[in-house]
């Protein structure tokens, strides 16, 4: 019964992909942009752009948020993914060893299928934002690892069918290529990471399972210890589908010229790739130069995911400098967004625009 709905609405989602792809092609705009009323004269979103080249672009956002209802009305109509930034994390969906909550992961999937936008869900296995009763005391490896199983099966099978990937195992590496010296990687060792991800795949085997990390744009140390895993997990068959690139930059740090080349070779593994995270802040205050830096930036990204096959889209780590994490973790450097924080568009919006081919 619910397989043949899964296949019935599988089969729908093809035929409505396939009028999508005609109306597109005589540039006429549908999905959820053309339903917000983007009509003759009114630009394409950055979704329906992105999706001219088979791509997404998404965003994330955060509960506390949702009741901003200019911003909820432009996270609607402007991307079509959109990653939870905090209600999917251990902290949040297990507070207490064996009590699940899932409101605010299911607050962010109901909003996102109302505006038929898919989810990337993150994530399972982090060191930060863990809850209490984890961090609080130690484990054995036989402990930890049934902690590690029953969290992993008990959330993924929850949203199994409700989400397009999951980043199974974020931030597992050092800047040097050497693992982070984890919870998980120090009772558990290298292993854990396979077994998360077989984990996800028997809890939710359509999902596509993600490695994630920030600083891994260029190619370096860190990006190779990944590279070596990915490779290494190709070949032992264990179930990883993608790689995901945060992207968090910083005018100051300079951009990865070697992005295209390290999405590359990530694909020639037979592995997708996505730009996860994506900000690009700076030292405050803004002017026009930096902001026109940034711009430049942003639309140097767009163009590396389009260059390469399998950058599967890009995510906005939020889309506004209303709600960015920045200033609070990165004092006196802020304005990373392309819409600043009256939710106007910045000059990184029109160049992600430009980017993506929309006049
Ligand atoms: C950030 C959130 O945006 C903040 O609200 C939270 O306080 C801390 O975490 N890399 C990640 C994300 O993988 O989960 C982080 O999100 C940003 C860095």
């Amino acid at each position: 019964m619910r397989n043949t709905t899964r296949t019935r609405s599988r089969a729908r989602l093809r035929l409505a992909g396939t009028l999508a792809a005609v109306l597109v092609a005589a540039g006429v705009a549908t999905g959820p942009a053309a339903h917000a009323g983007q009509g003759h004269g009114t630009p394409l979103t950055l979704a329906r752009l992105a999706e001219q080249h088979g791509r997404y672009f998404g965003s994330a956002t955060d509960n506390p948020e949702l009741t901003d209802s200019a911003y909820t009305a432009l996270l609607g109509s402007e991307f079509d993914m959109i990653t939870p930034g905090n209600g999917m994390k251990w902290y949040a969906t297990e507070p207490q060893q064996g009590v699940y909550d899932w409101s605010q992961g299911d607050e962010i999937v109901r909003l996102a299928r109302q505006h038929h936008q898919r989810i990337r869900a993150h994530t399972l296995v982090w060191h930060s934002q863990l809850p209490d009763w984890l961090t609080g005391r130690d484990w054995t490896a036989d402990e930890l690892r049934s902690v590690l199983k029953k969290h992993i099966l008990a959330e993924v099978r929850h949203y199994r069918g409700k989400v397009y990937s999951w980043d199974v195992v974020n931030e597992a590496f050092n800047e040097d290529g050497t693992y982070r010296e984890t919870v998980f990687y120090k009772t558990l060792g290298p292993g854990y990471i396979a077994d998360a991800l077989r984990w996800a795949h028997r809890a939710d085997p359509h999902a596509k399972l993600y490695l994630n990390d920030y600083n891994i744009e260029a190619v370096g140390p860190k990006s190779d210890a990944y590279y070596a895993l990915a490779k290494d997990l190709k070949a032992r068959g264990v179930p990883l589908d993608g790689v995901g690139l945060q992207a968090h930059l910083a005018l100051q740090y300079g951009y990865p010229a070697t992005l295209e080349d390290n999405l590359r070779r990530f694909s020639r593994l037979g592995l997708d790739t996505a730009l996860t995270e994506v900000d690009v802040r700076m030292l405050l205050p803004a002017d026009e130069a930096k902001l026109a830096t940034q711009a430049q930036w942003y639309a140097d990204l767009t163009t590396a995911c389009l260059a390469v096959r399998r950058c599967v889209g890009l995510t906005v780590w939020d889309y506004t400098d209303r709600y960015s994490w920045i200033p609070a973790f990165f004092p006196g450097e802020g304005a990373a967004l392309p819409w600043d924080e009256r939710l106007a568009p910045k000059p990184a919006y029109f160049a992600i625009r430009e980017a993506l081919g929309g006049r």
